[in-house]
């Protein structure tokens, strides 16, 4: 049985693969690929677009949904997590798509469940399905030819499951990232390029992926407020010129924080089509593994 825990767990050939399924269900249209099964989402973490999009791909494939509302769950009763996905695996679910803030939970349960387990981030580790809708939209907006192109990945990515899955994905596929943050957003061990500020690499990039500050993650406390970072890292036109790069951002966006208002208009910015591509791809990934 495959899982879903990090992009390792895919090959390079499975993720064409699955980019192939993705365009065939880029219109969005409900089919019957998975009539008769049955998924549930567990969401230990709030989410607006992972959980929203799980949920409809499964819809649109013809599977049945249940979604554990965690906040009237058990759990406040002092069930474990463990325990809570025991009694889930024993109603015989054909899928469970988890999201917690514990690094490594969603792994460690692969061991004890029935079902294949499809993780929908876990604390800063690993958001593989946002990676492969990032890098499946990187590749439809340059019909493939992605072989050489350079990403900036701007922000917190000390903490950012978002940049650690495309930092492990990315490459595979010959994308060089290049991560722009201040010191203490840098990643201690990084294998990659890092620099400080955009302006020193805008010239190179052909993406710039900015990132939510993970406030939720940190113990420090770095700015008095957020305004401060933004004044050296808010993506705007006088970053970008007039320069044609792919704007991304895993959402949710802090307006006038990660991007301003204007560029969050401007037809470079991307993110609503990450979103729209985010539901094929869970479509793709819930097809592949549930089958
Ligand atoms: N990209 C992402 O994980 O968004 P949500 O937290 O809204 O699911």
């Amino acid at each position: 049985m495959q899982h879903l825990i990090t992009p390792s767990d895919f090959t390079n050939e499975e993720i064409l693969n699955l980019f192939d399924d993705a365009r065939m269900f880029k219109d969005l249209q409900s089919n019957l690929f998975l009539q008769g099964k049955l998924v549930v989402t567990l969401f230990f973490e709030n989410s607006t677009r992972t959980r929203s999009s799980f949920e409809i791909a499964a819809k649109r494939l013809g599977a049945e949904v249940v979604s554990l509302d965690v906040g009237t769950s058990s759990r406040s009763k002092g069930e474990t997590i463990f325990d809570t996905v025991a009694n889930i695996n024993a109603m015989k679910p054909d899928a469970i798509i988890i999201r917690h803030s514990e690094c490594g939970l969603p792994g460690s349960l692969v061991e004890h469940v029935n079902c294949p387990i499809l993780n929908a981030g876990d604390g800063k580790n690993a958001h593989p399905t946002q990676a492969l809708l990032d890098l499946f939209t990187i590749s439809e907006h340059f019909n493939a030819n992605i072989e050489g192109k350079k990403i900036a990945i701007v922000g917190d990515v000390k903490t950012s499951r978002v940049a650690s899955s495309n930092l492990e994905l990315l490459p595979r596929f010959g994308i060089e990232p290049i991560i722009v943050a201040p010191d203490h957003f840098k990643s201690e061990d990084s294998a990659f390029r890092q620099v400080t500020f955009l302006n020193e690499i805008i010239n190179e990039v052909d993406i710039v992926m900015s990132l939510r500050t993970q406030l939720e993650r940190h113990s420090e406390i770095y700015y008095t407020s957020m305004q401060e970072y933004a004044k050296d890292y808010c993506i705007t036109k006088d970053s970008f010129q007039d320069r044609d790069i792919l704007l991304l951002h895993p959402g949710p966006v802090n307006r006038n924080i990660d991007i301003d208002d204007e560029m969050l208009l401007d037809p470079r910015n991307k993110i609503l089509e990450q979103v729209s591509n985010g539901v094929a791809i869970r479509m793709a990934v819930l097809k592949k593994l549930l089958k």
